[in-house]
């Protein structure tokens, strides 16, 4: 038997310390959060991307009736860009959150299921998107990619050999 151990490497900034870029890309998560609809768990959230040809793609949490159809932030925008830019790169991505009932003072970290999203893309283009988590106090958490997050996750792999 072996022990193993992994290690999440990750910066802790304020929002002084990030580029000019950086900032604009988390204000522009912070506006997205008020185009969520989250009636249900006043829970607002936000996400921002950074495409490589600059451009930015938002998009937000948009909530249901029947709870589970609703979606996150994270993936209502990535599902968003593998729709208009198929072949796009994303550089960075920013999340943001905002409630009057929640706490959001520490930074949004992206569910699960959303990191599985995020991973297919970052494999898809075959470059890491760095995450800059947000809450609504001065913490911020940089990672170099979402792989980082999420160091085991689900792939399919075809067989190659018998047996
Ligand atoms: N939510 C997101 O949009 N992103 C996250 O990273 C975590 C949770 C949403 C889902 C739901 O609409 C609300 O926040 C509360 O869970």
């Amino acid at each position: 038997m072996q022990h193993k151990e992994l290690k999440i490497v990750y910066k802790e900034l304020t929002l002084a310390e990030l580029s000019e870029l950086q900032q604009k890309l988390i204000q522009q998560a912070i506006d997205a959060t008020h185009q969520a609809y989250a009636p249900y768990s006043e829970f607002f959230v936000g996400c921002a991307l950074q495409m490589e040809t600059g451009e930015i793609i938002s998009g937000s949490n948009q909530e249901n009736t029947a709870y589970p159809s609703g979606l996150c932030a994270e993936r209502t925008a990535i599902y968003h860009t593998g729709h208009t830019h198929p072949n796009g790169t994303i550089i960075q991505m920013a999340i943001a959150a905002r409630s009057d009932k929640w706490d959001t003072k520490n930074p949004v970290v992206p569910c699960g299921a959303c990191m599985q999203a995020m991973m297919e893309y970052e494999r898809k283009q075959g470059t890491p998107i760095k995450l800059l988590l947000y809450g609504n106090a001065e913490r911020i958490f940089e990672l170099n990619g979402i792989q980082d997050l999420m160091p085991f996750q689900f792939e399919l792999q075809v067989q190659t050999e018998m047996g």
